[in-house]
């Protein structure tokens, strides 16, 4: 049995119960690209809010951290990571977290005592040290020379600027062949991070200061990938049975060997594998010049220029491979990866061709700009992204091989310049899910309208939208709500929604400032991504919202209102779909 099953396994025998990984774009905070730790879609439950599946819970969870991306290529960083997490919601604390800990280090996976150590929070004047755990710690035979007490830096943990946080106590395993030293020394890389325990037991404000949540909690975070070259006693994570199935799958289609091709082919392996996991995820990201569809575009590309390097013929169907390889890895713990997998071989390869395209007339640009200049300007290196479609990353890259400067913060500007405008452009998208723009899609656009209104009179005001998405055969419409829609409600929704069709109301828009929408109470998604100036679309006295639109003229248009289907879109989350006939 692998370590994820083990620890499942294991959490469930101590009355956890085992929660689904949640999609790896966050369904109900604009604020961030990707989740970036097992707690994140927990953040609710961890300030006071009742979790359907219980008090103790235990996942694997999907997870993309990018502050690292440059690092990918030496023997310990990914883009993608899975982490093992378990959580009590209000019910153990410290004590049991630890002992659990202890317990699933030592006795299941066999982690001999003398090669672990420990840190615990120092304590500061909001906080004191923290002498529980150490003494917990002490309990299970942690050596005093073993625990290091260090301060907010290190021991205190927050997923954000504000929110849940706590105090935290980390685990860290030697691993190396040298003999193991007395003293812990956390400043000595030898010694690894595996798990870290958070009390969650505050939450920051915005201006700063803490206040206690309402439970204590505990969240903790082991990452699957350091956990596994661990216990297979490896240095280097690729080279743990993660990855071994991918790198001989990349040798093979190279016909090089690992050794010495480490850095592309980690790459390779790498970027092929959180693109397979951004492109399966429920939201439906395809490569694009924003958000997460950049960061898409960005691995796939990144990619396609290390496969090169290695010589792989990149018209060949290398990255299918590839990515065929990692599908079938992941694909039982992963539904939405099995369902997906069609989607996702399509997305790399389209994005290949798009690519391909210009990589070889962007090289030889690349060429002539580096041979006629010392170094590359803002606009020089947009228009290596305009038009041969190079994300600033790789520009910096090939530059860095010949010692050439970039000045990004030129790039920066007339990239934003682009991207505003390409929001602008786009922004029915945050309306209205990929919706093209047909009489159909206009109508479904209205009605969604309709529906978010209708949602708030019936359900309470602070009933607001979640997510859209429209085709010619129907819309759908993600809510918060906490509880399953009556049969009673459902019908009421969509009566009001049909009165106020029959109503005949006009649509109107008026454009203003951001603002000014706001204060006017209009109702608005993802509202940092608007520009300044937005149109506010109103529907007689029933609902204004912030849209790109298009709309319909009157609601008469719309026809009849029907409610498909109303079903669990995610935690405190309700899909329902809907048409129009
Ligand atoms: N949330 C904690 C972390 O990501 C466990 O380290």
């Amino acid at each position: 049995m692998n370590v994820k099953d083990l620890f499942i396994q294991f959490f469930v025998s101590k009355n956890h119960q085992q929660i689904p990984s949640a999609p790896i774009v966050p369904e109900n905070d604009p604020s961030v690209l990707f989740n970036t730790a097992g707690m994140q879609p927990l953040i609710p439950y961890l300030m006071g809010e009742t979790h359907p599946s219980g008090k103790r819970l235990c996942d694997y969870q999907k997870c993309v951290r990018l502050t690292d991306l440059e690092e990918v290529g030496d023997k310990t960083h990914h883009t993608f990571f899975e982490m093992l997490g378990n959580w009590s919601l209000g019910d153990y604390f410290k004590k049991e977290s630890i002992a659990y800990s202890f317990e699933f280090l030592t006795e299941v996976l066999n982690i001999p005592v003398n090669r672990l150590a420990v840190t615990v929070f120092l304590g500061d004047e909001q906080i004191p040290r923290d002498e529980e755990s150490a003494k917990f710690w002490r309990s299970h035979g942690i050596l005093e020379s073993r625990i290091a007490y260090l301060g907010k830096e290190d021991n205190f943990w927050a997923a954000g600027e504000t929110g849940p946080c706590g105090s935290d106590t980390e685990i860290f395993y030697w691993r190396s062949d040298e003999e193991i030293p007395e003293n812990f020394d956390p400043e000595d890389d030898r010694w690894v991070e595996i798990w870290n325990n958070v009390f969650m037991e505050f939450n920051r404000n915005a201006d700063g200061t803490i206040e206690k949540l309402p439970k204590k909690n505990v969240d903790t975070g082991m990452g699957y990938e350091r956990i596994v070259a661990v216990v297979e006693g490896v240095t280097d994570n690729y080279a743990s049975s993660v990855w071994t199935p991918v790198i001989k799958k990349i040798e093979e289609i190279s016909s090089l060997p690992y050794k010495g091709n480490e850095k592309s082919m980690r790459i390779i392996a790498d970027h092929i594998r959180t693109s397979v996991f951004i492109a399966s995820d429920p939201a439906g990201i395809v490569p694009s010049n924003t958000d997460q569809g950049y960061i898409l575009r960005r691995l796939i590309r990144r990619a396609i220029r290390y496969a090169k390097k290695l010589g792989i013929d990149i018209n060949s169907n290398w990255e299918q491979d590839i990515a065929k390889e990692i599908i079938a890895l992941y694909e039982n713990y992963y539904p939405e990866i099995q369902a997906n997998a069609k989607t996702v071989l399509k997305v790399l390869v389209d994005e290949k061709n798009k690519f391909n395209r210009t990589l070889e007339k962007g090289l030889k640009e690349f060429e002539k700009i580096v041979a006629k200049n010392t170094q590359i300007d803002g606009l020089t290196a947009f228009h290596l992204y305009d038009t041969y479609g190079f994300p600033i990353e790789l520009t910096i890259e090939l530059a860095q091989e010949r010692n050439i400067k970039v000045d990004e913060c030129g790039f920066q500007k007339h990239f934003q310049e682009h991207q505003e405008k390409s929001r602008t452009a786009s922004k029915g998208k945050f309306k209205g899910g990929l919706a093209g723009d047909g009489e159909i899609e206009t109508k479904y656009h209205t009605a969604t309208h309709l529906l978010n209104a209708a949602l708030k009179k019936i359900l309470g005001p602070d009933t607001h939208q979640r997510g859209s998405n429209i085709t010619t055969e129907r819309m759908r419409f993600d809510f918060n709500c906490d509880h399953k829609l009556t049969e009673e409600e459902k019908k009421q929704v969509e009566d009001l929604v049909n009165e106020w069709i029959l109503k005949d109301f006009i649509v109107t828009k008026e454009e203003m400032s951001k603002q000014q929408a706001l204060e006017m109470g209009a109702e608005a998604m993802f509202i940092e991504k608007y520009p300044d100036i937005v149109n506010v679309y109103k529907i007689g006295d029933v609902s204004k919202e912030i849209c790109g639109g298009p709309h319909v003229n009157r609601t008469s248009e719309l026809g009849h209102f029907k409610i498909l289907k109303e079903e669990a879109s995610s935690a405190g989350v309700r899909r329902i779909k809907a048409s129009l006939e």
